[in-house]
């Protein structure tokens, strides 16, 4: 069962994400995860620096924190989305919602099926328009900018080359019939990639970093299983390094025996490269494992946030006792 799940170690102060990302960047064909990384112990999430900063920050980050646009601020926020509404019609997709993501922090955001989750997640990653509601996003040189104020080459260029999507169904992220290799390759043609030997080697080497064999780079992602398929979609969506993932149930269509390895990977992952995250996800098992602090939605708007930890441990209201309850009579 997923409540298996070995929950993360916050207190665990891992390698520096810091170093982890000098040494990805110094070596952009990035190395096998070394032996100690496997399934045995998942506690090395390196959620150190996010759980510091948004506890120094309290119980509502970003909220209170004054922005600087125009001026690069290391402990800004890297995303700030402000009463962000979604309406179809006269239904609500999701109302009022309010939140800010700091560079490195996995936010979850959990509810029943329903709640807007997914609403809210593609809201802000621009691939619904908004009903009403700004968001601003800290961009690589320290800028702060309203997505608003972007053209529309800017926001796709942002989108190919700062933010990655998984799908919770991987054909939805994956060219279905394009070899496993030409999957993850065509994204880093995508941001300039020209050279077929290195684009093949970064290929192989992610393949390798998500757990699929070598041998199965010329083989399309219909031919793999789910696991695998899911996979491949986490390596083409890492492969140009994105600084801000979204995970819809990235492990929801998956068997409970598959995901715990696609969570594997994707912790390591997310730690490795000192990925920013949203995780819609409506398991909590899957939210204690990779994210720093939750959102709880019900009927489209957040009814409670905080740190992952505190949520869990001791939840303030009474749908998000309902919910953290039904896990744990299980
Ligand atoms: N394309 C759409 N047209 C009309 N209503 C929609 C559409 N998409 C979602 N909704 C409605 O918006 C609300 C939130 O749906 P959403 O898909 O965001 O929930 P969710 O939390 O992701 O649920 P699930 O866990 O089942 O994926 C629901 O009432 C849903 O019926
Ligand atoms: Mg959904």
């Amino acid at each position: 069962m997923a409540r298996a799940i070995t929950r993360r170690q916050c207190d665990t102060p891992a390698q520096s994400k810091d170093t982890a990302m000098a040494t990805d960047t110094a070596n952009p064909l990035p190395s096998p995860p070394g032996p100690a990384e496997g399934s045995a112990a998942p506690h090395t999430l390196n959620t150190g620096t996010a759980l510091r900063r948004a506890a120094a920050h309290g119980a509502h980050p970003g909220a209170d924190q004054p922005r600087a646009p125009g001026t690069p601020d290391e402990d800004a926020p890297l995303l700030t989305a402000t009463g962000l509404t979604k309406t179809y019609g006269a239904r609500i997709g999701c109302a009022d919602v309010t939140f800010s993501l700091w560079p490195g922090e996995v936010l979850a955001i959990v509810g029943e099926s329903g709640s807007g989750k997914t609403t809210l997640l593609s809201t802000v990653s621009g691939r619904l328009p908004r009903t009403s509601g700004a968001i601003t996003y800290r961009l690589r040189d320290g800028t702060v900018t309203d997505i608003d104020d972007m053209t529309e080459a800017e926001r796709r260029r942002l989108a190919r080359t700062d933010w990655g999507f998984v799908h919770q169904n991987p054909a939805d992220g994956l060219r279905m019939s394009v070899s496993a290799g030409g999957n993850v390759g065509e994204r880093l043609m995508a941001v300039g990639g020209r050279h077929y030997g290195d684009i093949r080697a970064t290929a192989a080497a992610w393949l390798e970093r998500v757990e699929i064999p070598a041998d199965r780079i010329d083989d399309a992602p219909r031919t793999f299983s789910g696991g695998m398929r899911q996979r491949l979609q986490i390596a083409r969506n890492l492969v140009t390094h994105p600084r801000l993932v979204f995970l819809d149930e990235p492990t929801g269509g998956l068997d409970v025996s598959v995901q715990a390895r696609v969570l594997d990977v994707m912790r390591r992952l997310v730690a490795d490269l000192g990925l920013a995250a949203i995780l819609v996800t409506h398991d909590l098992a899957v939210a204690r494992l990779l994210a720093d602090r939750m959102m709880v939605m019900k009927g489209g708007r957040v009814v409670e946030e905080g740190l992952t930890d505190r949520v869990l441990e001791d939840p303030q209201h009474p749908y998000t006792q309902l919910l953290v309850s039904s896990i744990l009579a299980v």
